[in-house]
């Protein structure tokens, strides 16, 4: 299995941060961060990823979950110079940036980390009004945007030959002209020159994660990933996403054994079943139900201050449109089947990801089978709370995991892309 873990330095769970045990006062330090990465490093799990927003709208509804305090290019940079053996995975828009500052960032990040960086290739959701926009443009016109970006990227990536670093003090060259490449890129979006000033990444290009889970989104997934991050609940369903999955991968003429698929999962983790009870209860007992309930507003898009948690949001507020994500249509069935209360919890336990309360037996098997089941190649471990409820995850699963022959006793390669089993030294234009 390929385990990475969602560096939420609050807690997924929501309001996690207010349990007595949070570090809470301490986020936005490098201390903490570095403690976090440093575990997981210590658990050998394959990276750790950073999601961004740029979007302060949560922070204003004191939903600490979406605020990325750690803005994921400076933290990784930092963490660059702590870890030595764990990826890091840094999310950057393509509709908020320009790729020659993306290429440069990655490039430099995987340079600084000797080849253990991942880029998370988002196309954004909010934001519009930081960015000189009115609003987000549409999807299909932002993943347009997102491939192209990527190819100018990639091409910036392989805009030096492997030996153009020739170090001649002789001749007096150190990278030769000959060997960096103008890239001469025109298109429907950009328009850039090249070569990259600095030398091409140790990985040939950082690993590339996407997650975009709309039609668009899984067609530019299946095109460009090394990794998918994905919401999925359900068993069955997964197993039908990861074979959709990997057969646009293989339509796309890539190895489909070369990409990974990695659902997101909570694990509410205790040594006895009463424990892990006692841990749930104790994270529920901490959701401010007023702001949940707020929450529960802003990602179904639907006015619920006059209903009561026992009430059913009436199913004729919540209006479908094709620029919605796929994970609101989830929402909405979910909105179906609980009254607002338990939706509320719900939805604050982890935004539609799958979570799970129990014994680290009970977690390892359902991991296992869904392993086994091909719903997934791993998974991205949603911690519920820090750092009791990660350190259970390290020190009650991962150890099961590794018993029972299925996840990694230590790294195994040099760089993130030969650890994490994908493509290594991939380079798509030009030899
Ligand atoms: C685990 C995970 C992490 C994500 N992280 C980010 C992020 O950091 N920033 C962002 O703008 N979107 C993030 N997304 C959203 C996706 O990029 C994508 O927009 C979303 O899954 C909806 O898919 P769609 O755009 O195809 O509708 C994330 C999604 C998942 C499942």
């Amino acid at each position: 299995m390929a385990l990475t873990m969602f560096m939420l330095p609050f807690g997924y769970h929501y309001d996690a941060w207010r349990l007595p045990h949070s570090r809470s006062d301490e986020v936005a330090r490098f201390s903490f961060i570095r403690d976090m990465a440093l575990a997981a490093e210590e658990a050998k799990l394959h990276a750790v990823f950073f999601a961004d927003s740029n979007d302060p709208k949560g922070l204003q509804i004191s939903d600490t979950r979406s605020a990325t305090v750690y803005e994921p290019v400076s933290t990784i940079g930092a963490l660059s110079a702590v870890t030595s053996r764990i990826g890091m995975i840094g999310t950057a828009s393509t509709t908020y940036s320009q790729p020659y500052s993306v290429a440069r960032q990655f490039a430099g990040l995987d340079l600084l980390s000797d080849g253990r960086v991942g880029w998370n290739v988002v196309t954004s959701f909010g934001a519009a009004a930081n960015f000189s926009m009115d609003k987000l443009p549409p999807p299909e016109y932002r993943y347009r945007r997102g491939a192209e970006f990527v190819e100018v990227v990639k091409k910036l990536w392989d805009s030096w030959d492997d030996d153009a670093l020739v170090n001649d003090r002789e001749r007096g060259l150190w990278a030769d002209p000959e060997r960096l490449h103008e890239i001469d890129h025109v298109g429907e979006f950009f328009s850039v020159k090249g070569p990259l000033n600095m030398p091409r990444p140790p990985q040939g290009h950082p690993v590339i994660v996407q997650a975009g889970q709309s039609s668009h989104g899984i067609e530019f997934g299946a095109a460009i990933a090394d990794a998918i991050y994905t919401v999925q609940p359900d068993l069955e369903k997964s197993i039908e996403f990861y074979a959709d999955i990997k057969s646009r991968v293989q339509a796309n003429g890539r190895d489909p054994e070369k990409v990974k698929v990695l659902p997101g999962i909570m694990p509410i983790l205790g040594e006895t079943r009463a424990d892990a009870e006692a841990l749930s209860q104790e994270l529920a007992d901490a959701i401010r139900m007023d702001a949940g309930r707020r929450t529960v507003s802003r990602v179904l898009d639907v006015d619920v201050s006059d209903l009561e948690l026992t009430d059913f949001i009436p199913p004729e507020r919540m209006i479908d449109n094709p620029e919605r994500m796929e994970r609101w249509r989830l929402f909405r069935d979910l909105a179906l089947e609980k009254n607002l209360g338990d939706l509320t919890v719900h939805i604050a336990r982890s935004m539609g990801h799958r979570w799970m309360v129990g014994t680290p037996e009970e977690v390892a098997d359902s991991l296992i089978e869904w392993f086994d089941r091909r719903a997934c190649d791993g998974f991205n471990l949603n911690p519920p709370s820090i750092p009791v409820a990660m350190r259970r995850m390290f020190d009650l699963l991962v150890p099961l995991l590794q018993e029972r022959g299925y996840f990694q006793h230590d790294y195994r390669g040099d760089t993130f892309r030969e650890r994490l089993g994908v493509e290594v030294n991939p380079r798509a234009y030009r030899r």
